[in-house]
């Protein structure tokens, strides 16, 4: 079986921050609620779309793989909020990264997205089919939350990250995989006037609802359950795992998974604090930061961990390759904004501050 292998990673985080003391001013939380029940300290706001983020975490993570666009043959995009339906948001991403060559199509598993595109390039890989995909996980979730409920306007933000995957022979890569979904709890995380049901309306059914306390439950039992199952898969025993890194929805749920797995908190990447959750982005935007900051070495067996709505799961043991360095460095960025993340949300507080 061929191998495939991550060689390239990076990330594009808006610069708009909105932090807890400025949700204090939009809604009735506080920031010591938020830092002890979830563990968030700010979270990011673009002033851009999503397939902007997208193109340019992929052209830094190409940059990494010391790659051209011209080499992709394929983008899969992971991502919940994309600019439209159609066309989808890879395809904007295919072109703002200038990928002319590469097929490009969206993957929609909610915040488990990134591991299930990650799955789904190895395979490709695999198969034989593909030698070199950009895997990107890409939200703004923004767009859907009403900033004035507080259930579930602390937890989420906007960013975007990415992975090269590559053909080699090399050994590392995707070494198992747990994927899963149960779509009788689909309603219990969903935005339920987002897709052909809905006729387009400003009411309630076009946010995100969420029962939180009974997503954190499943959260927990299914991350738990995944992670050992995919050490377990790859022949590995829990001593052998170097690095875990998981959803960041809820410190207390990576807390969670991390007991489950017997792992030292040392071995655990958290970057919640400073962006929350940004659904399928998390995981590569996680990545693409463990490797800058010399978490994850040559060789390095990686649980990644997710679950979203669905509700889905996802698990997989990453075996890094042989290089940590970036190849190269691109210069693609967002178009500047000064605007604070207050100011970003200003639009969404008047809309539903009005009771709309
Ligand atoms: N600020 C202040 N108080 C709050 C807030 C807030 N932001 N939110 C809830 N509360 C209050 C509640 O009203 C309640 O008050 P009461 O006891 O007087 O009724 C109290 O805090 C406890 O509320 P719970 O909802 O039971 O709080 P919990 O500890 O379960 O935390 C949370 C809520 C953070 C949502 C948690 O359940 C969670 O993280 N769940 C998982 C959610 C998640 O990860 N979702 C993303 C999935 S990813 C995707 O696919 C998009």
């Amino acid at each position: 079986m061929r191998n495939a292998v991550v060689t390239g990673w990076g990330k594009c985080v808006p610069p708009g921050v909105l932090s807890n003391a400025d949700l204090e001013t939009i809604t009735d939380t506080s920031d010591e609620w938020i830092t002890t029940r979830t563990g968030i300290e700010e979270r990011r706001i673009s002033h851009v779309e999503t397939s902007d983020m997208a193109a340019v975490a992929g052209l830094r993570a190409l940059a990494a793989a010391g790659l051209e666009p011209g080499d992709l043959d394929m983008i899969l995009v992971a991502t919940c909020t994309p600019d439209r339906l159609v066309p989808s948001a890879a395809s904007l991403v295919q072109h703002k990264m200038g990928a002319e060559g590469a097929a490009a199509m969206d993957l929609n598993a909610a915040c488990s997205g990134f591991i299930f595109g990650l799955v789904t390039a190895q395979q490709m890989i695999a198969a034989g089919g593909f030698d070199r995909i950009a895997v990107i996980g890409a939200e703004k979730l923004h767009y859907f939350i009403d900033f004035t409920d507080r259930s579930t306007s602390v937890l989420f933000g906007d960013g975007a990250g990415a992975v090269i995957v590559e053909a080699s022979e090399e050994d590392g890569g995707v070494r198992s995989f747990d994927l899963g979904t149960d779509g009788s709890a689909a309603d219990i995380l969903c935005v339920p006037a987002s897709g052909t049901e809905g006729a387009p309306t400003t009411d309630r059914r076009t946010v995100i609802q969420m029962e939180g306390p009974e997503v954190f439950r499943r959260a927990v039992a299914a991350m738990g359950d995944a992670s050992t199952r995919v050490v377990e898969a790859a022949g590995l025993g829990l001593d052998d795992v170097d690095l875990l890194i998981p959803h960041q929805a809820n410190i207390r749920i990576i807390d969670a998974t991390a007991r489950r797995l017997r792992l030292d908190p040392a071995k655990v990447f958290v970057n919640i604090a400073s962006y929350g959750n940004t659904s399928a982005a998390t995981i590569p935007i996680a990545i693409a930061e463990a490797v800058e900051q010399g978490r994850i070495t040559p060789g390095a067996n990686i649980v990644l961990a997710a679950f979203g709505g669905g509700l889905t799961w996802a698990a997989a043991l990453l075996r890094w390759g042989a290089r940590v360095e970036p190849l190269g460095e691109s210069d693609a960025d967002l178009p500047e904004s000064h605007a604070t993340g207050l100011e970003l949300m200003q639009p969404n507080v008047d809309l539903y501050g009005k009771g709309i």
